[in-house]
């Protein structure tokens, strides 16, 4: 057992699971971080302390998520369901909307999230939080065009937030959805105008600041409400 605040992050190998997962680690966090893909594990394993629990969690795997759910032996105080995938900015018509592209993005995004909860919520209790990490491109007022799909799963993220956050309310666990910035990752790309450690500092700050208060809300990267 460990006395310290654990945190759950999918999807922590590279990208924004990465930044979080070390900047947890500098606040002191016991930290389960998660990685799909023995061929990209070595970022992670160059962290390794007695603070980090690295497991294999594929979201899509039912199985898998089973088998690191029993590696766990402690209670998760913020679960952050940030495995994501988005095929291409392409139109709707474009070959990045091919349905096994879709069927994908949709699977690891909006069914893995679900899934990713339901196998941990036996490690949970009253007072602690599920974080999606969403994106504005969920949002139905924003402007734009192109990557339907992606959009159209971190809207469905939304929605599976609101709808989680009230089955989980009378448990005490607080549930919410997180736009973490435009960051330079390899899905952000490089003129994006975040840097990982940026977004993942505010990220875990706000992550704290969490309660019933807040709970079914979306929230930018900042702290502040966002409107669906
Ligand atoms: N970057 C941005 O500007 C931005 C903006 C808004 C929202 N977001 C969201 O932020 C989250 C992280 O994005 P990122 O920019 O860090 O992306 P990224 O650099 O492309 O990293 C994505 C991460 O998700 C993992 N992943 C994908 N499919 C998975 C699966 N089936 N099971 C487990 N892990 C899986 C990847 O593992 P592998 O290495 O094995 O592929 C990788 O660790 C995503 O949910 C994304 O939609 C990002």
């Amino acid at each position: 057992m460990n006395n310290k605040k654990t945190i759950l992050i999918t999807g922590a190998n590279r990208g924004i699971g990465l930044a979080l997962t070390k900047t947890a680690l500098l606040k002191k966090f016991f930290v389960i971080a998660c990685y799909r893909n023995d061929d990209s594990k070595h970022d992670l394993y160059s962290l390794e302390c007695n603070t980090l629990q690295i497991v294999k969690a594929d979201v899509t795997e039912e199985v898998s998520l089973k088998k690191m759910a029993e590696s766990i032996n402690t209670n998760i105080d913020f679960l952050v369901c940030n495995a994501g995938v988005n095929n291409g900015y392409g139109s709707f018509d474009s070959s990045d909307h091919s349905i096994e592209k879709m069927l994908d993005v949709f699977n690891v995004n909006v069914i893995g999230s679900i899934l990713t909860v339901r196998n941990l919520i036996n490690k949970m209790s009253e007072g602690s939080n599920i974080i999606f990490i969403s994106s504005i491109m969920g949002v139905q007022k924003h402007e734009g065009s192109r990557a339907t799909i992606y959009r159209a799963s971190k809207a469905a993220l939304n929605n599976v937030m609101i709808s989680i956050s009230n089955d989980l309310r009378v448990k005490g666990i607080s549930v919410t959805a997180f736009h973490p910035g435009w960051v330079k990752t390899d899905m952000g790309g490089p003129n994006a105008n975040l840097t990982v450690q940026e977004s993942a500092a505010s990220l875990i700050h706000n992550f704290l600041n969490l309660n019933m208060d807040n709970t079914g809300y979306l929230f930018n990267y900042d702290g502040s409400k966002m409107d669906f």
